[in-house]
Protein backbone atom coordinates (compact mmCIF):
# COMPACT_ATOMS: atom_id res chain seq x y z
CA UNK A 1 0.00 0.00 0.00
CA UNK A 2 0.96 3.97 -0.85
CA UNK A 3 3.02 4.87 2.34
CA UNK A 4 1.22 6.75 4.93
CA UNK A 5 1.76 9.82 7.29
CA UNK A 6 0.31 12.05 9.77
CA UNK A 7 -0.37 14.51 6.68
CA UNK A 8 -1.96 12.21 4.02
CA UNK A 9 -5.32 13.09 2.99
CA UNK A 10 -8.18 11.33 1.15
CA UNK A 11 -10.30 12.69 -1.08
CA UNK A 12 -13.87 13.11 -0.50
CA UNK A 13 -17.01 12.85 -2.95
CA UNK A 14 -16.77 17.02 -2.38
CA UNK A 15 -13.47 17.34 -3.90
CA UNK A 16 -12.44 18.39 -0.18
CA UNK A 17 -9.59 16.50 1.16
CA UNK A 18 -9.66 14.88 4.30
CA UNK A 19 -6.87 14.10 6.55
CA UNK A 20 -6.44 10.31 7.42
CA UNK A 21 -6.49 10.39 11.52
CA UNK A 22 -8.72 12.44 13.19
CA UNK A 23 -8.29 13.68 16.64
CA UNK A 24 -11.79 13.06 18.90
CA UNK A 25 -13.13 14.90 21.61
CA UNK A 26 -16.07 13.38 22.85
CA UNK A 27 -16.17 13.49 26.78
CA UNK A 28 -13.10 16.14 26.41
CA UNK A 29 -14.44 18.26 29.31
CA UNK A 30 -14.46 21.98 27.59
CA UNK A 31 -12.36 23.13 30.40
CA UNK A 32 -9.43 21.30 28.84
CA UNK A 33 -10.33 20.92 25.62
CA UNK A 34 -8.66 23.78 24.25
CA UNK A 35 -5.28 22.81 25.69
CA UNK A 36 -5.39 19.44 24.27
CA UNK A 37 -6.50 20.39 20.76
CA UNK A 38 -3.75 22.74 20.81
CA UNK A 39 -1.41 20.04 21.58
CA UNK A 40 -2.70 17.79 19.53
CA UNK A 41 -2.24 20.40 16.52
CA UNK A 42 1.67 20.92 17.97
CA UNK A 43 2.63 17.27 17.29
CA UNK A 44 0.89 16.94 13.68
CA UNK A 45 -3.05 16.20 13.50
CA UNK A 46 -4.54 18.80 11.34
CA UNK A 47 -8.49 17.30 12.02
CA UNK A 48 -10.80 17.62 15.04
CA UNK A 49 -14.24 15.80 15.35
CA UNK A 50 -16.41 17.59 17.71
CA UNK A 51 -20.07 17.85 17.69
CA UNK A 52 -22.71 19.85 19.40
CA UNK A 53 -23.59 17.17 21.84
CA UNK A 54 -20.24 17.28 23.15
CA UNK A 55 -20.33 20.94 24.61
CA UNK A 56 -16.70 21.82 23.40
CA UNK A 57 -16.94 23.64 20.17
CA UNK A 58 -15.79 26.77 21.39
CA UNK A 59 -12.75 25.57 23.21
CA UNK A 60 -11.52 22.97 20.51
CA UNK A 61 -11.88 25.95 18.19
CA UNK A 62 -9.68 28.05 20.47
CA UNK A 63 -7.43 25.70 20.40
CA UNK A 64 -7.09 25.50 16.63
CA UNK A 65 -7.29 29.35 16.92
CA UNK A 66 -4.32 30.20 19.08
CA UNK A 67 -2.41 27.05 17.49
CA UNK A 68 -0.68 29.12 15.03
CA UNK A 69 -1.55 27.36 12.22
CA UNK A 70 -3.22 28.95 9.68
CA UNK A 71 -7.01 28.16 9.88
CA UNK A 72 -7.48 26.19 6.10
CA UNK A 73 -4.60 23.84 7.03
CA UNK A 74 -6.66 22.65 10.15
CA UNK A 75 -9.82 20.33 9.06
CA UNK A 76 -12.69 20.75 11.72
CA UNK A 77 -15.69 18.53 12.25
CA UNK A 78 -18.81 19.33 14.39
CA UNK A 79 -22.96 17.62 14.58
CA UNK A 80 -26.24 17.89 14.44
CA UNK A 81 -27.18 16.72 17.76
CA UNK A 82 -29.14 13.03 17.32
CA UNK A 83 -32.49 14.92 19.75
CA UNK A 84 -32.49 17.71 17.32
CA UNK A 85 -33.17 16.18 13.78
CA UNK A 86 -35.43 18.41 11.63
CA UNK A 87 -34.67 21.54 8.94
CA UNK A 88 -35.49 23.87 11.52
CA UNK A 89 -32.97 22.68 14.25
CA UNK A 90 -30.37 22.13 11.94
CA UNK A 91 -30.63 25.56 9.84
CA UNK A 92 -30.10 26.78 13.98
CA UNK A 93 -27.25 24.60 14.68
CA UNK A 94 -25.30 25.49 11.60
CA UNK A 95 -25.30 29.22 12.66
CA UNK A 96 -24.66 28.69 16.20
CA UNK A 97 -21.71 26.22 15.32
CA UNK A 98 -20.48 29.08 13.45
CA UNK A 99 -20.79 31.72 15.85
CA UNK A 100 -19.36 29.18 18.96
CA UNK A 101 -16.21 28.82 16.77
CA UNK A 102 -15.44 31.81 14.71
CA UNK A 103 -14.92 30.10 11.64
CA UNK A 104 -16.10 31.34 8.20
CA UNK A 105 -16.60 27.72 7.39
CA UNK A 106 -17.16 24.00 8.77
CA UNK A 107 -15.00 21.55 7.18
CA UNK A 108 -17.68 18.97 7.08
CA UNK A 109 -21.14 19.00 9.32
CA UNK A 110 -22.54 15.40 10.28
CA UNK A 111 -25.98 14.52 10.62
CA UNK A 112 -25.01 12.79 13.88
CA UNK A 113 -27.44 9.99 14.20
CA UNK A 114 -30.79 8.70 12.00
CA UNK A 115 -32.92 9.20 15.20
CA UNK A 116 -36.21 11.04 14.03
CA UNK A 117 -37.92 9.56 10.97
CA UNK A 118 -37.48 10.53 7.86
CA UNK A 119 -38.73 13.51 7.31
CA UNK A 120 -36.85 14.89 9.73
CA UNK A 121 -33.63 13.49 8.26
CA UNK A 122 -34.60 14.91 5.20
CA UNK A 123 -35.04 17.49 6.34
CA UNK A 124 -31.86 18.31 8.29
CA UNK A 125 -30.23 16.94 5.35
CA UNK A 126 -31.70 19.87 3.11
CA UNK A 127 -30.58 22.47 5.93
CA UNK A 128 -27.18 21.00 5.10
CA UNK A 129 -27.10 21.31 1.76
CA UNK A 130 -28.35 24.67 2.04
CA UNK A 131 -25.10 25.24 4.51
CA UNK A 132 -22.84 24.28 1.49
CA UNK A 133 -24.68 26.72 -0.77
CA UNK A 134 -24.26 28.97 1.33
CA UNK A 135 -20.77 28.83 1.63
CA UNK A 136 -21.07 28.16 5.54
CA UNK A 137 -19.68 24.53 4.99
CA UNK A 138 -17.28 22.67 2.46
CA UNK A 139 -18.29 18.80 3.06
CA UNK A 140 -21.53 17.44 4.56
CA UNK A 141 -22.10 13.61 5.78
CA UNK A 142 -23.84 11.16 8.25
CA UNK A 143 -22.93 8.94 11.52
CA UNK A 144 -24.68 6.26 12.73
CA UNK A 145 -26.09 5.46 9.31
CA UNK A 146 -27.00 1.86 8.24
CA UNK A 147 -27.48 0.59 4.99
CA UNK A 148 -31.22 1.47 5.52
CA UNK A 149 -30.80 4.85 5.98
CA UNK A 150 -27.79 5.48 3.38
CA UNK A 151 -29.61 3.71 0.36
CA UNK A 152 -32.80 6.53 1.86
CA UNK A 153 -31.09 9.18 1.91
CA UNK A 154 -29.19 8.37 -1.82
CA UNK A 155 -32.49 7.87 -3.61
CA UNK A 156 -33.61 12.01 -1.97
CA UNK A 157 -30.12 12.77 -3.30
CA UNK A 158 -31.33 10.96 -7.04
CA UNK A 159 -34.52 12.41 -7.23
CA UNK A 160 -34.29 15.77 -6.15
CA UNK A 161 -30.93 15.78 -8.96
CA UNK A 162 -33.61 15.15 -11.46
CA UNK A 163 -36.09 17.12 -10.35
CA UNK A 164 -34.48 20.28 -9.49
CA UNK A 165 -30.47 19.83 -11.28
CA UNK A 166 -27.45 18.88 -10.77
CA UNK A 167 -26.19 18.88 -6.82
CA UNK A 168 -29.51 20.30 -5.70
CA UNK A 169 -29.78 17.23 -3.55
CA UNK A 170 -26.39 17.18 -2.23
CA UNK A 171 -23.51 15.52 -1.70
CA UNK A 172 -23.21 12.75 0.76
CA UNK A 173 -18.80 12.76 1.76
CA UNK A 174 -18.65 10.65 5.14
CA UNK A 175 -20.64 8.19 7.40
CA UNK A 176 -18.64 8.33 10.84
CA UNK A 177 -19.47 5.03 12.37
CA UNK A 178 -17.82 2.44 15.12
CA UNK A 179 -15.62 0.34 13.21
CA UNK A 180 -12.59 -1.84 14.66
CA UNK A 181 -12.12 -5.62 14.57
CA UNK A 182 -15.09 -6.45 16.73
CA UNK A 183 -17.77 -4.70 14.67
CA UNK A 184 -16.33 -4.31 10.73
CA UNK A 185 -19.81 -3.76 9.46
CA UNK A 186 -19.37 -5.18 6.29
CA UNK A 187 -22.51 -3.94 4.52
CA UNK A 188 -21.97 -0.57 5.66
CA UNK A 189 -18.59 -0.32 4.57
CA UNK A 190 -19.08 -1.90 1.07
CA UNK A 191 -21.93 0.64 0.66
CA UNK A 192 -19.72 3.49 1.48
CA UNK A 193 -16.49 2.01 -0.42
CA UNK A 194 -18.72 1.56 -3.51
CA UNK A 195 -19.43 5.05 -3.79
CA UNK A 196 -16.48 6.75 -2.39
CA UNK A 197 -18.07 8.08 0.76
CA UNK A 198 -15.29 8.25 3.65
CA UNK A 199 -15.83 6.25 6.60
CA UNK A 200 -14.65 7.75 9.88
CA UNK A 201 -13.90 5.10 12.47
CA UNK A 202 -15.18 5.95 15.71
CA UNK A 203 -13.91 3.79 19.01
CA UNK A 204 -11.35 3.01 17.03
CA UNK A 205 -9.14 1.55 20.55
CA UNK A 206 -12.55 0.26 21.44
CA UNK A 207 -12.39 2.76 24.39
CA UNK A 208 -9.20 1.23 25.50
CA UNK A 209 -10.52 -2.28 26.47
CA UNK A 210 -8.79 -4.34 24.40
CA UNK A 211 -4.92 -3.35 25.83
CA UNK A 212 -4.43 -7.29 26.69
CA UNK A 213 -5.97 -8.88 24.28
CA UNK A 214 -4.44 -12.47 22.88
CA UNK A 215 -4.95 -10.87 19.02
CA UNK A 216 -3.32 -7.87 19.31
CA UNK A 217 -0.84 -9.18 21.92
CA UNK A 218 1.45 -10.65 19.69
CA UNK A 219 1.78 -8.12 16.64
CA UNK A 220 2.32 -4.95 19.56
CA UNK A 221 5.05 -6.92 20.72
CA UNK A 222 6.53 -7.74 17.22
CA UNK A 223 6.50 -4.16 15.74
CA UNK A 224 7.40 -2.57 19.72
CA UNK A 225 3.93 -0.88 19.33
CA UNK A 226 1.13 -0.63 21.86
CA UNK A 227 -2.46 -2.44 20.73
CA UNK A 228 -3.78 0.49 20.72
CA UNK A 229 -1.65 1.64 18.06
CA UNK A 230 -1.88 -2.16 16.77
CA UNK A 231 -5.99 -0.58 16.58
CA UNK A 232 -5.02 2.49 14.42
CA UNK A 233 -2.97 0.70 12.04
CA UNK A 234 -5.82 -1.72 11.54
CA UNK A 235 -8.15 1.08 10.62
CA UNK A 236 -5.74 2.79 8.27
CA UNK A 237 -4.11 -0.03 6.26
CA UNK A 238 -8.89 -0.84 6.40
CA UNK A 239 -8.96 2.90 4.64
CA UNK A 240 -10.33 4.34 7.15
CA UNK A 241 -10.03 7.72 9.19
CA UNK A 242 -9.59 6.78 12.87
CA UNK A 243 -10.77 9.39 15.11
CA UNK A 244 -9.08 8.54 18.82
CA UNK A 245 -9.63 10.23 21.83
CA UNK A 246 -7.17 11.23 24.70
CA UNK A 247 -7.03 14.08 27.08
CA UNK A 248 -3.59 12.69 27.94
CA UNK A 249 -0.83 13.98 26.04
CA UNK A 250 1.46 11.04 25.93
CA UNK A 251 -1.53 9.05 24.84
CA UNK A 252 -1.95 11.45 22.21
CA UNK A 253 1.44 11.19 21.03
CA UNK A 254 1.26 7.49 20.49
CA UNK A 255 -1.77 7.88 18.83
CA UNK A 256 -0.30 9.43 15.86
CA UNK A 257 2.78 7.07 15.82
CA UNK A 258 1.45 5.20 13.13
CA UNK A 259 3.54 5.43 10.14
CA UNK A 260 6.63 3.59 10.72
CA UNK A 261 5.21 -0.46 10.43
CA UNK A 262 2.55 -2.35 8.81
CA UNK A 263 0.47 -5.03 9.03
CA UNK A 264 0.87 -7.78 6.54
CA UNK A 265 -2.26 -8.83 4.83
CA UNK A 266 -2.33 -11.70 7.00
CA UNK A 267 -2.25 -9.68 9.86
CA UNK A 268 -4.98 -7.91 8.64
CA UNK A 269 -6.81 -11.06 7.99
CA UNK A 270 -6.21 -12.35 11.92
CA UNK A 271 -8.27 -9.54 12.90
CA UNK A 272 -11.20 -10.00 10.80
CA UNK A 273 -12.88 -11.67 13.47
CA UNK A 274 -16.21 -11.53 11.91
CA UNK A 275 -18.54 -10.69 15.43
CA UNK A 276 -20.86 -7.89 16.07
CA UNK A 277 -19.42 -6.11 19.52
CA UNK A 278 -20.48 -2.34 19.45
CA UNK A 279 -18.79 -0.92 22.62
CA UNK A 280 -21.05 2.19 22.06
CA UNK A 281 -24.56 2.97 20.97
CA UNK A 282 -25.65 1.48 17.96
CA UNK A 283 -28.13 3.99 16.02
CA UNK A 284 -27.09 2.00 12.48
CA UNK A 285 -29.83 -0.81 13.39
CA UNK A 286 -32.47 1.92 14.06
CA UNK A 287 -35.66 1.33 11.84
CA UNK A 288 -37.87 4.87 12.64
N1 LIG B 1 -20.59 9.80 15.95
C1 LIG B 1 -20.74 9.16 17.09
O1 LIG B 1 -21.84 8.71 17.46
C2 LIG B 1 -19.54 8.96 17.96
C3 LIG B 1 -19.62 8.10 19.08
C4 LIG B 1 -18.47 7.93 19.84
C5 LIG B 1 -17.30 8.56 19.50
N2 LIG B 1 -17.25 9.40 18.41
C6 LIG B 1 -16.01 10.11 18.03
O2 LIG B 1 -14.92 9.21 18.02
C7 LIG B 1 -13.95 9.61 18.98
C8 LIG B 1 -13.30 8.39 19.62
O3 LIG B 1 -14.25 7.56 20.26
P1 LIG B 1 -14.25 7.31 21.84
O4 LIG B 1 -13.68 8.51 22.51
O5 LIG B 1 -15.61 6.93 22.23
O6 LIG B 1 -13.33 6.02 22.00
P2 LIG B 1 -11.78 5.65 21.77
O7 LIG B 1 -11.06 6.72 21.05
O8 LIG B 1 -11.76 4.27 21.20
O9 LIG B 1 -11.23 5.54 23.26
C9 LIG B 1 -11.03 6.64 24.09
C10 LIG B 1 -10.58 6.13 25.46
O10 LIG B 1 -9.33 5.45 25.35
C11 LIG B 1 -8.35 6.07 26.17
N3 LIG B 1 -7.09 6.07 25.38
C12 LIG B 1 -6.82 6.84 24.30
N4 LIG B 1 -5.63 6.53 23.78
C13 LIG B 1 -5.11 5.54 24.55
C14 LIG B 1 -3.91 4.80 24.51
N5 LIG B 1 -3.00 5.02 23.56
N6 LIG B 1 -3.72 3.85 25.48
C15 LIG B 1 -4.65 3.61 26.43
N7 LIG B 1 -5.82 4.28 26.51
C16 LIG B 1 -6.05 5.23 25.57
C17 LIG B 1 -8.85 7.46 26.47
O11 LIG B 1 -8.42 7.86 27.74
P3 LIG B 1 -7.86 9.33 28.09
O12 LIG B 1 -8.67 10.33 27.33
O13 LIG B 1 -8.09 9.43 29.57
O14 LIG B 1 -6.41 9.34 27.72
C18 LIG B 1 -10.38 7.23 26.47
O15 LIG B 1 -10.79 6.71 27.72
C19 LIG B 1 -14.74 10.50 19.95
O16 LIG B 1 -13.91 11.36 20.70
C20 LIG B 1 -15.64 11.23 18.99
O17 LIG B 1 -14.95 12.27 18.33
C21 LIG B 1 -18.35 9.59 17.64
Amino acid sequence: MAKLSLTSTLRMPSGYSIPILGYGVYQTPANVAAEVVGHALKIGYRHVDSAVAYRNEAPSAEGINTSGIPREKVFFTTKIPPKEMSYESAKKHIENSLKETGFDYIDLYLLHSPYGGKENRIGAWKALVEGVEAGKIRSIGVSNYGVHHLMELESYIKSTNEREGKDKGGCLSCNQVELHPWLARKDIVDWCNTRGVILEAYCPIVRATKSEDPLLLPLAKKYNKTTSQVLLRWSLQMGFVPLPKSVTKSRIEENAQLFDFELSAEEMESLDTGVYEPCAWDPTVSRD
